[in-house]
């Protein structure tokens, strides 16, 4: 897509905004409604023209999506991670920063930080109250953002909210409302804090190999198909057996506790397997993760982030 704002002179520090959609970009009749607007209402370009602090710096801006985040779907993180890395690739790019809805940020950070893992800095931002709100919480995020995606050091894919910076593989949304609504799991803090545009860091940046952009197939029907399923009281199988019937091809356990299953599910999950289809346990706590099973592959992982490891994983497979 096209390039919608360039502002100019110091190429070595560009700061590229690809912008996706979400609340930070959302819209309302009310400036006092916070909860009944409509997400991905209003450009990327606009929502960098509202924040007059940005006018000085090298930036470029471009609509990448315009989605509520809770539609995000294969394709478009497809076009993402590419665009991203040929953004990543330009010597006089110092970063990227992605604005992005709140509700899926974890699974698009995830993602992101596996396949491209990158030597430069993607940010992604987003905020819990609509452009339009009193209390509107993007402009400062974004703000933030671009001043961490053009800091010196800064490396992989992190996410700032609130004024804190959050390691893309460990993120998550823990909150429905409130401004600080993201936290670390399982037992991590914040990886740094920005502070009136100076980043205060407290642990390395994220690390690790990338699988390259051209893993992800651009078309949403070559992915697979991963599913996550809770387990809860009153658990029932019919829905797992009507899954694989279906042709299901990764199956991620949100497990009670410390990874178990309700016994209702044990033999939907044994057929599952047998069939050759993977089924990975994650806890469904919100913090911890599943201690003594070290041979669990998404034993520290949130469902969420582990059904896009599962993906990966199959596509890896070929
Ligand atoms: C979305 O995820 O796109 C809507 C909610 C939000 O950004 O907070």
């Amino acid at each position: 897509m096209q390039s919608e704002l360039h502002t100019t002179p110091d190429a070595a520090q560009t700061v590229v905004i690809i912008g996706t959609g979400g609340t930070i970009a959302g819209a309302s009749g009310s400036a006092t409604d916070n909860v009944g607007y409509k997400a991905g209402s209003l450009s990327v370009a606009s929502l960098v023209k509202a924040v007059p602090a940005l006018a000085s710096k090298a930036l470029e801006a471009e609509q990448l999506a315009q989605l509520d985040s809770k539609d995000m779907d294969h394709a478009t993180w497809a076009r993402l991670a590419r665009r991203v890395e040929q953004h990543l690739a330009r010597p006089e790019v110092r970063g990227v920063v992605i604005t992005h809805g709140t509700d899926t940020l974890e699974e698009t950070a995830y993602l992101l930080q596996r396949v491209l893992a990158p030597s430069k800095p993607v940010v992604l931002t987003a905020a819990m109250r609509p452009a339009t709100a009193i209390q509107a919480d993007g402009p400062q995020n974004l703000l933030d953002a671009v001043a961490v995606a053009g800091a010196e050091g800064v490396r992989g894919v992190v996410a700032v909210v609130a004024g804190q910076v959050w390691s893309g593989l460990e993120l998550r949304k823990t909150h429905s409302y409130r401004l600080d609504a993201f936290e670390a799991g399982p037992d991590a803090g914040p990886l740094a804090v920005v502070e009136e545009g100076i980043i205060r860091r407290f642990r390395d940046w994220p690390l690790g190999e990338a699988l390259g952009a051209t893993l992800l197939p651009e078309d949403s029907t070559g992915w697979p198909w991963v599913e996550v399923l809770g387990s809860h009281a009153g658990a029932d199988g019919r829905a797992l057996d009507a899954w694989r019937a279906a042709g299901l091809q990764g199956l991620v356990l949100a497990c009670t506790g410390n990874g178990t299953v309700h016994q209702a599910l044990e033999a939907s999950t044994a057929a599952l397997k047998q069939s050759g289809v993977p089924v990975w346990r994650t806890t469904r706590c919100a913090q911890g993760r599943i201690v003594g099973a070290v041979d669990e592959p998404a034993g520290a992982l949130s469902p969420w982030a582990a059904r896009v490891e599962l993906m990966l994983h199959l596509l890896q497979r070929g």
